[in-house]
């Protein structure tokens, strides 16, 4: 079955360090995720991730488990997951958002409008996400 899996979480990283530790996050999901036709997008906007995760239940299950107990994020917030019925992304990407204040505030705003229960919100996170993965950033 397929699956997909939308989450905002707050990063743990301390700033001057977390470009090292995107960096390596990205250098196990490029492959770790190729090897489970998993594809998506992460987005970091310097406080909060935002991750779009699509492919098999058995993929997306296992990915979850890893990313849900890792420590360099915390508050993981489930904004969509289960079966779905198309793919949005034919590779995984990850945008790198920096300090970005436009980027931050969407993703501010997505979330507010997600936990209100909002499908316009979800839809809006995950066309953002969508949108960087078509500009082609690695
Ligand atoms: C925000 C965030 C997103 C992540 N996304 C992925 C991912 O898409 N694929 C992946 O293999 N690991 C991802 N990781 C890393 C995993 O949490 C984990 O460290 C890695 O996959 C190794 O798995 P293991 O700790 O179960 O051995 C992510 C970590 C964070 C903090």
């Amino acid at each position: 079955m397929f699956e997909r899996w939308l989450y905002i979480s707050t990063s743990q990283l301390i700033d001057a360090d977390a470009p090292d530790h995107v960096r390596e996050i990205v250098d196990i999901s490029i492959p770790r995720n190729a090897s489970l036709s998993v594809t998506g997008a992460l987005l970091f906007t310097g406080r909060r991730f935002a991750q779009y995760l699509e492919g098999p239940a058995e993929g997306i299950a296992e990915l979850k488990r890893s990313i849900l107990q890792d420590p360099r994020h915390r508050d993981v917030h489930t904004i969509a997951e289960g079966p779905y019925d198309h793919r949005r992304f034919l590779t995984w990407s990850l945008d790198y958002a920096g300090p970005s204040q436009f980027v931050a505030s969407k993703v501010e705003d997505a979330l507010t409008a997600a936990l209100n229960g909002s499908e316009e919100g979800i839809e809006a996170l995950a066309e953002m996400l969508a949108g960087f993965a078509i500009e082609g950033h690695s």
